[in-house]
């Protein structure tokens, strides 16, 4: 078994600058987890620390349920692959990817037993008598991920591995690398990963779950579905999901009605479902969170928003209409038929869909509608 458990884990770097605020998170065996961030949040440094190849400046990490503060990189039973894929430049791809397991003493016969099953499962095997130099970008990456596969690992390390990709080429990757975690997984072997990015699109297509950090801090912790339908703070709420959600001041009242949501000279009555939600007492100044695409154009006499149209993105079937709602600027999302109908005099009349819409405390950024 290898799952990992981190605790309370904190570095300090020059004994001055805390990058990371004691943080808690555990991998359960098998799961790919990825950690997801703006840069300088950490992610490497939390890596490097499970990885070995930081010091720990305070808690603790376990893998399987030994504790590996002091243990070598050598010894933890990990492997790692790094953006810039570091294959030894004057080795061939075939001692590239045995070099490891000789140098720990593994016999020949077995070396190459598992260097030509790694090159099967990487369809690299007419790549082995190349040089580095020789090979492409992606051709590259699958040998870095070949090289850590043959160690059979019990925990993998990622950190950005397809970021010096162009964008085909990491799609692409992106599925051969879950695939071939889901086949691991399926033929018996543990193989617990830990990915990093800071590319959202990445961390939704591949994790099982996500950890999104901020500042040397988790801000939360789920799968993908959760972290878009139920984010618990702005910061979540503005990072997952594009367009970007739009988060703007506005002011909540909780009238007879339900709770009436203004921007500027602008309102909405919304019901029971955000009645419902709410934080008993919320009322005032808040954030007001609702997604591009979670918008309807308000039917004929239906209490609505009044959005000014400043410019509209034509993208194929659908549009991204940049508007302003009582001076706030918004995006909306809508099908291009929709946009073309409904759009008169630079104008749309549109409602929010009220059971995605969100509340957040205006300085905290705690989502206070998720109930
Ligand atoms: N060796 C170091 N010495 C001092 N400060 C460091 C060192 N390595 C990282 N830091 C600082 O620690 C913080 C976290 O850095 P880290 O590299 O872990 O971020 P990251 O989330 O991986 O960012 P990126 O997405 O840019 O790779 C940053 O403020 C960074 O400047
Ligand atoms: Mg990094």
């Amino acid at each position: 078994m290898a799952q990992l458990s981190i605790r309370n884990l904190e570095k300090v770097y020059g004994g001055a600058l805390k990058a990371l605020h004691g943080i808690n998170l555990d991998v359960k065996d098998g799961e790919f987890m990825v950690l997801v961030g703006p840069s300088g949040c950490a992610k490497s440094t939390t890596l490097r620390m499970i990885a070995g190849l930081e010091t720990v400046s305070g808690g603790h990490i376990s893998i399987g349920d030994k504790v590996v503060n002091n243990l070598p990189p050598g010894e933890r039973g990990i492997a790692m692959v790094f953006q810039n894929y570091a294959l030894y430049p004057h080795m061939k791809v075939r001692k590239n990817l045995s070099f490891g397991l000789k140098l720990a003493g593994e016999k020949k016969d077995e070396i190459a037993r598992r260097v030509a099953e790694v090159a099967d499962v990487l369809e690299i095997g007419p790549l082995l008598d190349r040089l580095p130099k020789q090979l492409s970008g992606g051709q590259a990456q699958r040998v870095a991920l070949g090289r850590a596969l043959i160690k059979k690992p019990e925990v993998f390390l990622f950190d950005e591995p397809l970021s010096n990709l162009d964008a085909k080429l990491r799609a692409s990757m992106r599925v051969r690398i879950t695939d071939l975690h889901r086949r691991l997984k399926e033929q018996g072997q543990s193989s617990t990963v830990v990915y990093v990015t800071h590319d959202q699109v990445e961390a939704m297509t591949m994790g099982d779950r996500i950890c999104v950090m901020k500042d040397g801090r988790i801000m939360q912790v789920a799968d993908p579905e959760t972290l878009y339908a139920r984010p618990e703070n702005a910061f979540v709420a503005g990072f997952i999901g594009m367009p970007e959600m739009n988060l703007v001041n506005a002011t909540v009242s909780r009238g007879e009605g339900g709770p009436v949501v203004t921007f500027g000279d602008q309102s909405v009555r919304f019901g029971a479902d955000l009645a419902g939600r709410l934080a008993a007492g919320t009322d005032g100044d808040v954030t007001f969170g609702v997604r591009p695409q979670h918008f309807r154009l308000a039917a004929p006499g239906e209490d609505a928003l009044i959005a000014k149209v400043i410019k509209a993105d034509f993208l194929g079937h659908e549009v991204d209409v940049h508007v302003t709602i009582g001076g706030e600027r918004f995006t909306v999302v809508l099908p291009v038929e929709e946009y073309r109908k409904a759009s008169v005099d630079g104008a749309l009349r549109i409602r929010p869909d009220e059971e995605r819409v969100f509340i957040f405390d205006r300085v905290s950024g705690q989502n206070i509608s998720l109930a």
